[in-house]
């Protein structure tokens, strides 16, 4: 059986993972901030070499869009940069594959249409740039079925079970 990690895993979109993974008896480790700090890198380090996962969804992250402006910018950078490296690191050495979701704040919100995957990326906040700023070479286009809008988060959920023909992006090892 696939051994999957799910990071932040008692937010929005970590629940209705689980949620689902529940419905289909599958097995995981899920670990919310007290479990597994994403800045702590020894922490992911120690949890990524005891696990071995085979795929891990990173649904951690700081959300607090308007406080990374300013309060909050330093966790911002902190938490979607620095953890999300540790994890895609962590990851890369246990030969897991990630899937990483990313935010339309990565846009500047001038397109008259909706955007596509491969748009040009001009995030204008603190919290856009912070989630673009984890290697953009490593990123890859899977297909542009999520809007990544918050009504749709259940069913972005159930595209992560399928990242060969479901989620925008992913990070690969
Ligand atoms: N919700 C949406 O509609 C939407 C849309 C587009 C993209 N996304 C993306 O989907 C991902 C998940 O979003 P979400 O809506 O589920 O966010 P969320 O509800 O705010 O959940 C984020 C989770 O990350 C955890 N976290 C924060 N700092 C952490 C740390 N240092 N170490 C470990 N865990 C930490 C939080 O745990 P604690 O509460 O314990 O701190 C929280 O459970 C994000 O990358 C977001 O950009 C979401």
């Amino acid at each position: 059986m696939t051994k999957i990690l799910i990071t932040g895993a008692n937010g929005q979109l970590g629940t209705e993972l689980r949620n689902l993974l529940d419905e289909r008896g599958a097995a995981y480790d899920a670990f919310d901030s007290k479990d597994m700090d994403i800045t702590d890198k020894q922490a992911v380090d120690a949890k990524f070499d005891a696990l071995k996962p085979a795929v891990v969804y990173h649904c951690a992250a700081y959300t607090a869009v308007d406080k990374a402006e300013d309060e909050g910018k330093q966790v911002n950078w902190q938490v979607n940069e620095d953890g999300t490296r540790n994890v895609a690191t962590a990851a890369k050495r246990v030969g897991a594959k990630l899937v990483y979701i990313s935010t339309d704040y990565v846009f500047d919100g001038t397109n008259p249409g909706e955007y596509q995957v491969d748009d040009p990326t001009n995030p204008k906040n603190e919290y856009g740039k912070a989630k673009l700023a984890v290697g953009p070479s490593r990123r890859r286009r899977m297909t542009t079925t999520s809007s990544g809008r918050p009504g749709s988060l259940a069913s972005t959920a159930r595209t992560l079970f399928t990242p060969c023909c479901g989620w925008q992006r992913i990070m690969t090892s």
